[in-house]
């Protein structure tokens, strides 16, 4: 498929903008072209095969291990230059990052992104995706890859927005949820299928210790 730019002024990205200034989070059920979809899908599923993913871990650097007790996704971070759909998918996340930073002044520096696949049953706990050593992740981005997904297959992404106000995601293909990743706890709940996403993280300048 031909990498198609999108200009940083684009009215789903200012949407997204908006959204985010506005709450705090957005999404977006459309976001994504079927044909794009499909092919990372495809992308993930022959990773999976490849035996690529890997069970993620907790925490980070030296503390970081695998708990399925909190979570039991695989991943695989992915890296510019690998295939085309994914490169396209990057070029999309980077004009979210401009027109963020345009809007939003978060001065958004770089993008890092993995393929999730959740088996029928695995779970993530409640958590926020900043880590306590390390506050560069400032938003976070899911977009997910599932072909005919219903609300009774379970998965949903659970936002909690405020004081007994829970928001449920879920997981159809080509949509893309965006949030501040230290303001908004979420979980995912377990499915009774295979389910796919990519996840990813807008990051700013740290001030790491290491
Ligand atoms: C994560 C996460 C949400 C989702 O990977 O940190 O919360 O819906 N993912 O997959
Ligand atoms: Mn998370």
């Amino acid at each position: 498929m031909r990498a198609m730019p999108i200009p940083s002024d684009h009215p789903l990205l200012l949407r997204i903008v908006d959204d985010l200034a506005e709450r705090g989070w957005s999404q977006q059920n459309l976001f994504l072209p079927d044909a794009l979809t499909r092919a990372l899908a495809a992308e993930c599923r022959q990773r999976a095969a490849e035996g690529e993913l890997a069970p993620a871990a907790v925490g980070r650097g030296p503390f970081s291990e695998i708990r399925e007790g909190i979570r039991g996704d695989r991943i695989q971070w992915i890296e510019p230059g690998q295939a085309q759909a994914c490169d396209h998918y990057l070029g999309l996340m980077d004009s979210l990052r401009e027109a963020m930073n345009r809007g939003l002044f978060l001065g958004l520096e770089d993008f890092e992104s993995h393929f999730a696949l959740y088996p029928p049953g695995a779970f993530y706990l409640k958590h926020v995706d900043r880590f306590r050593d390390d506050d560069r992740r400032m938003v976070s981005a899911v977009l997910y890859l599932n072909d005919a997904w219903s609300a009774e297959q379970g998965g949903q992404l659970r936002m909690y927005l405020d004081e007994g106000v829970a928001h449920d995601v879920t997981p159809v293909g080509g949509c893309l949820v965006v949030f501040l990743s230290g303001e908004i706890p979420h979980e995912v709940l377990p499915a009774t299928r295979d389910r796919l996403s990519l996840t990813g993280w807008f990051r700013r300048r740290g001030n790491e210790l290491f």
